[in-house]
């Protein structure tokens, strides 16, 4: 028996898993990266009693704040609040989220022998607190709103374990690539056999699709992407658990965007640098999620609306369509305007049932 046809049937004909399957909807469901954040008061609330790896490792806590945000805004879909460099700390990296500098990785990987002291991990153990954090959205979660498990992909994790962090270049990460491709492709097969374990232990615990976040891998040709991570990535997607959608998303992409396919995914994740209808066009039949700029969301009403209606324009009724942003929210976004666009898009989406 599938994964899919023991969801109970709230869930699986729910628009954003009917989406996720290419069926079509009665209106296009819509749900925003980055939706449980800053940019709301009741987060910052949180925030100000703990930090943010406390609020990921509490798992009352980590679900109330993906709960209150599926409530506020009235979204199709709710993603497990956690973080993408979870999964870096039981394989042996020592990570910190600093105030000013965003994420760092205190001890950046160099050489082989660092390659070789990382950690297989034990998902249901070492991150045991996603897990009870997904089991308490889900039991909390209205029986028809769908929850997104969600893991870094290898190139992007591989990125922050190199470099020690963020970075505008990537100089070092190509260097370790082009330099010492052998241990590249053991770091990178090590990442992917910890992505696709990570990914299906969430879904065991209740998430009912997972998306792959590849946030970084737009500043890679396409002859790299295509030699040091497509086989990364499509060894995580083809591991995955059937029947439990497959979001892969990046930024940055539209030079990569037929390779991604390639790597697999139920729904190629597009951001606003890339036409939504080209997109389509260009990757046929396959879910296309996006692709609204975040910083429309700082403009005002009517112009958001305005931008929404040329999203549904290009996606043009076709099914397998998940609104989203390009990116994830941006912290100086008023939360009404968030509201406002969830609404816009159900709003303009409405279609007869065929
Ligand atoms: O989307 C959601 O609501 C779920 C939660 C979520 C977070 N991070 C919470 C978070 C998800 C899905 C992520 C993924 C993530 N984390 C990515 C991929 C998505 C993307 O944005 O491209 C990346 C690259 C990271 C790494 C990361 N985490 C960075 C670079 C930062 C610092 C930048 C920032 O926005 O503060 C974080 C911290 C982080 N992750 C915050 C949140 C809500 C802010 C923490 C805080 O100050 O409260």
């Amino acid at each position: 028996m599938s994964m899919t046809s023991r969801l109970p049937a709230a869930l699986l004909d729910s628009p954003f898993m009917r989406a996720c399957r290419r069926e079509p909807t009665t209106y296009t469901p819509v749900w925003l990266m980055r939706q449980a954040g800053r940019y709301m008061e009741s987060y910052r609330r949180m925030r100000a009693r703990v930090s943010f790896l406390e609020l990921c490792k509490t798992p009352a806590l980590a679900a109330e704040v993906t709960v209150d945000a599926v409530e506020r805004l009235g979204v199709d879909a709710a993603i497990i609040f956690a973080d993408i460099l979870l999964i870096l700390e039981p394989m042996g990296m020592q990570l910190e989220f600093s105030a000013g500098d965003g994420p760092l990785l205190h001890n950046p990987l160099r050489t082989a022998a660092d390659v070789e002291r990382l950690q297989e991990v034990d998902a249901a153990e070492s991150l045991s607190f996603v897990m009870q954090a997904i089991r308490a959205t889900r039991a909390a979660l209205a029986p028809n709103v769908p929850l997104i498990g969600f893991a870094g992909a290898p190139f992007t994790l591989a990125s922050y374990m190199i470099e020690g962090g963020s970075s505008r270049q990537y100089t070092r990460t190509k260097q370790f690539m082009y330099t010492q491709p052998q241990v590249w492709h053991a770091l990178m097969a090590l990442l992917a056999r910890n992505a696709a374990h990570y990914l299906n232990t969430q879904a065991a615990a209740g998430a009912q699709a997972v998306q792959l976040f590849d946030s970084w891998v737009g500043n890679l040709s396409p002859a790299d992407y295509r030699t040091f991570v497509l086989p990364h990535s499509r060894e995580v997607i083809v591991s995955t658990t059937p029947g439990v959608p497959v979001l892969h998303f990046g930024t940055g992409t539209n030079a990569l965007l037929e390779l991604m396919r390639e790597a697999g995914g139920d729904v190629i994740g597009v951001d606003f640098r890339v036409e939504l209808d080209n997109a389509w066009q260009r990757l046929g039949d396959v879910g296309i999620q996006g692709n609204l700029d975040p910083a429309v969301l700082v403009a005002e009403r009517p112009y958001i609306r305005q931008r929404v209606r040329e999203i549904l324009r290009q996606a043009d009724g076709r099914s397998g369509h998940v609104f989203n942003l390009g990116h994830g929210i941006l912290p100086t976004t008023p939360v009404d305007n968030v509201r406002a666009l969830v609404d816009d898009v159900h709003e303009l989406s409405t279609r007869e049932p065929s």
